[in-house]
């Protein structure tokens, strides 16, 4: 056996279980309760020595180099197996692109040669962490909100809804407040900026907000914080900065369009009959629904929102219930893969190298000629 087998020498049954998120990628084993690793998805270039972002790519050939680059960082840095003829889990979200998955299935294949690829859609699996079939489940994670409902197992695709709202949105929101409250300090890094949201911004309540922008003199405001930056300089955060730099998740836009109208249109696609049971099986993934305070405010959002005259027609619909995976959210998509990946759904439904040489290509539910592949199994 050879030495560099590490982990997986011990057992020949495990799966590399992989989310590769725009901001952070999630790498663990099939089975387990949490990953083994949480890294940004970017990697050092070999050809340049620059730290580059995977999804900066500019074309398919330079993904192609980058992906090889990152998933080798992932198996002998961080999972410490040998990815040949071994199977991989690759959670992604229905909305990811073709080029990334065919880029992706072509580098794990062709230059890692593992066995057998399983593409799995985040929003179904997050469901398989709280053991349930019907839920709408709502991805918040860096670059966009996507709201898809599952109905008894199936993603009812027809009804997504996305929005660019994430933590690039909130970043760029908190760069401008921070700017125009510190003269002379221009471009902050991005990290920074994730540092100074997850440590002193906070969603809040909707009629502090507004008092907050109406400059109301009777609202005690939520104290300032000076952010150490640069060495001998300093940031000042406001109290206003602090609360309202996650409002931009709950105004709308010129379409009337936010987070909590996101799940009210997604329940308007859906048949009328299990609209109240999807609002009563409401899931949050992806790190931007962690932020303090957010659950409750997207609840009394969804409450003022079914007054509007806008959704009337949803009489049914008394309450909005959340659920609390067994995983923090941003990595709640990821167990779900992991718990399929310890079910047979593997060896039933995985790709495996030889179909992949056959054709060349990796199965997408997009392709018609897929689909109709799949409803004849099926029947
Ligand atoms: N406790 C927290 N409070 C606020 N934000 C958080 C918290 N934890 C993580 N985040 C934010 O969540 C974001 C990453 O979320 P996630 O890992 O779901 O994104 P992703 O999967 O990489 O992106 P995408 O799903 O868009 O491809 C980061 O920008 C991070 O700042
Ligand atoms: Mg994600």
């Amino acid at each position: 056996m050879p030495l560099y087998e590490g982990y997986g020498a011990i057992t020949d049954k495990i799966i590399f279980v992989i989310d590769i998120g725009a901001a952070y990628t999630k790498v663990g084993f099939n089975g387990e309760f949490s990953p083994r690793a949480i890294i940004p998805t970017e990697v050092e270039y070999k050809k340049t020595g620059q730290l580059r972002k995977i999804y900066d790519y500019e074309s398919e050939e330079d993904l192609y180099d980058l992906l090889v680059d990152f998933i080798q960082m992932l198996y002998f840095k961080y999972a410490l197996i040998s990815p040949k003829d071994r199977p991989v889990i690759i959670v992604e979200s229905l909305l990811s692109t073709t080029l990334f998955r065919e880029t992706l299935a072509k580098v794990l294949f062709y230059h890692y040669e593992v066995s057998s690829i399983l593409v799995l859609p985040s929003h179904l699996v997050s469901l398989a962490t709280l053991a349930i079939d019907t839920g709408l489940v709502l991805d918040i994670g860096y670059t966009e909100a996507i709201a898809i409902p599952v109905c008894y197992g199936f993603p009812l695709i027809h009804a997504w809804q996305a929005l660019p709202l994430g933590a690039n949105a909130i970043h760029k929101k908190l760069k401008t407040l921070l700017t125009n409250d510190n003269m002379g300090i221009q471009n902050i890094e991005e990290s920074i900026l994730e540092d100074i949201k997850v440590r002193c911004c906070f969603v809040t309540k909707r009629d502090r907000a507004e008092k907050i922008l109406s400059n109301n003199p009777g609202l005690k405001p939520c104290p300032n914080i000076k952010y150490p930056y640069g060495g001998s300089k300093t940031l000042n955060i406001s109290g206003k900065v602090r609360e309202l730099t996650y409002e931009l998740l709950f105004e709308e836009d010129n379409d009337h369009q936010c987070i909590s109208t996101m799940i009210l249109d997604a329940l308007s696609q859906v048949d009328v009959d299990s609209r109240e049971k999807l609002a009563e099986n409401i899931v949050l993934i992806g790190g931007t629904a962690m932020a303090p305070g957010f659950k409750a405010r997207l609840r009394d959002e969804l409450y003022r929102q079914l007054k509007n005259e806008r959704y009337s027609k949803f009489k049914k619909i008394k309450r909005f219930l959340f659920h609390t995976p067994p995983a923090k959210d941003n990595y709640t998509a990821w167990l779900g893969g992991a718990i399929y990946g310890a079910t047979d759904i593997v060896q039933l439904k995985a790709v495996t190298k030889e179909q992949y040489f056959e054709e060349n290509r990796f199965p997408d539910w997009a392709n018609l000629k897929d689909s109709i592949k799949n409803f004849n199994n099926n029947k």
